[in-house]
């Protein structure tokens, strides 16, 4: 019998602190919640191997930079994001929310593999084998089911030896939060053990040469136990983001160690899995109501990516002491701030009004350059007066009702122009010495107040 007290500790994850059981607080530096269970190194051991095998400092010049070796996945736009193709023996954690197509794309991902004749495993510790039969047979994955083996298990030591049997050219581990090891005794899916587990196959992935998708779900309470706690451990993280109520989902690289992390893949949840989307624009704005109020478009960057989502307001009169502002698929905070200074700076009463935001098709948009289209969305709202319907916009707005650049303007006008705008409004800085093809006109605008003269929001 093993005595498992004497192998593991209780580690604080605020000040590092080891307790030999679990205490609710830290008695070192008081943190609430924050002792993890991990499994203690024989350091004496260790240092004598580390000894053994330790390398010895040699020229930067001198080392040969070497071929990383990369295998196109078979899906475009998952190959671009991890920066021109699956490395060997890299470990990717792909994160998102329950339901958003994580499997989904992993299999499509496996059967692409196995089509060009490599061998692909993958661990199911959430579905049995059946189910992931069925869902490949809905992808439509006949013809290449035959190289991909399926694996029940939950058992991370357990995964670790079928790789080294095996050697796989790729493996995909579903979920990583069902894995557990035996070194510890926590329960599956706790920090100690997701950890734990993910620390095993990347040893694992690094000896064998075999590339690991750890698939990992984002957890309700945020960072607890869920894909965060692995960031620094894998080689690149992709996020597959999206509303499971939308068709389209957006795959961004939040880390990679071996590409950049600007690129972005857009997809869509169809009847027989995720089919890549070519041209975003058209997707986002399929369904944009032509002269109705409340409406802008916005050239925002995906990545390094243009892409032109369309911002929604409504502004209705509220019944409420303390009237709502709700802001979806925008930062609350950033919405809340764009409208006092809507308020202050342009004297447009809000204050007894209720405002709704939201970005049509379930994405999130993060970049401040959506300012001037959250603002011309809400005074269209406001005014009850649409925005003409070839009119892009784009900008940052301050504190002062002033209008500032943003990077990239002549992607963004490129990419207006492509999708069939003919005006783009846009910060003034960035208008200068910007060339608009003809019959496009570039306006600038320095402030707040021209920004509603040239919309004829006034
Ligand atoms: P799934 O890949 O199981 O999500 P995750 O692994 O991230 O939890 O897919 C979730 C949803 O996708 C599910 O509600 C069903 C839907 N779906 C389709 O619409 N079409 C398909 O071809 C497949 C396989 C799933
Ligand atoms: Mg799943």
């Amino acid at each position: 019998m093993v005595d498992k007290a004497a192998r593991t500790a209780f580690v604080c994850q605020q000040c590092a602190h080891a307790a030999p059981r679990w205490l609710g607080q830290c008695p070192a530096c008081g943190a609430w919640n924050a002792l993890v269970e991990e499994a203690v190194r024989d350091t004496r051991r260790r240092s004598a191997r580390s000894a053994q095998a330790s390398a010895a400092p040699r020229p930067l010049v001198a080392v040969a930079a070497g071929e990383t070796l990369r295998r196109s996945t078979g899906l475009g736009e998952l190959d671009g994001v991890l920066g021109g193709g699956l490395v060997q023996g890299s470990v990717v954690l792909l994160a998102g929310d329950p339901g958003i197509g994580k499997s989904t794309l992993a299999l499509q991902a496996c059967g692409a593999l196995a089509r060009q004749g490599l061998p692909v495993l993958y661990v199911a510790g959430e579905e049995s084998p059946e189910q992931v039969r069925l869902r490949a047979e809905r992808l439509g994955m006949a013809d290449g089911i035959g190289d991909v083996q399926v694996l029940p298990e939950t058992a991370a030591e357990a995964v670790v030896e079928q790789l080294e049997r095996l050697r796989p050219a790729a493996v995909v581990v579903d979920s990583i939060q069902t894995l557990h090891t035996a070194t510890l005794g926590s329960a599956p899916g706790s920090v100690g053990q997701v950890r734990e587990a993910a620390a095993l196959l990347v040893t694992c992935a690094k000896a064998t040469g075999v590339a690991c998708f750890l698939i990992g779900h984002v957890t309700k309470e945020g960072a607890i136990a869920g894909p965060r706690v692995l960031e620094h451990l894998v080689d690149t993280v992709l996020y597959f983001e999206g509303d499971s109520g939308h068709a389209l989902r957006v795959l961004r690289a939040v880390k990679n160690r071996f590409g950049s992390t600007n690129e972005v893949a857009v997809f869509e949840m169809g009847e027989s899995g995720l089919v890549e989307v070519r041209n975003p624009s058209a997707a986002f704005l399929a369904e944009r109501p032509a002269g109705a109020p409340g409406s802008a478009v916005l050239a925002t960057l995906e990545g390094s990516r243009p892409v032109l989502v369309e911002i929604q307001a409504l502004v209705s009169r509220s019944g409420l002491a303390l009237p709502r502002r709700t802001a979806i698929g925008l930062d609350a905070g950033r919405v809340a701030l764009l409208l006092a200074v809507l308020e202050k700076r342009l004297g447009m009463p809000l204050h007894d009004q209720d405002v709704f935001l939201n970005v049509a098709g379930g994405v999130h948009v993060a970049e401040p350059a959506a300012d001037l289209a959250v603002v011309a969305a809400a005074a269209s709202s406001a005014r009850g007066r649409a925005l003409d319907a070839d009119v892009a916009v784009w900008g940052e707005v301050g504190l002062t009702g002033e209008v500032r650049a943003v990077g990239r303007a002549d992607v963004r006008l490129r990419e207006a122009v492509r999708q069939g705008f003919r005006r783009c409004v846009l910060p003034a800085t960035n208008a200068r010495g910007l060339d608009a093809p003809d019959g496009v006109t570039a306006e600038g605008v320095a402030s707040l107040d021209q920004l509603l003269d040239v919309l004829g929001l006034r």
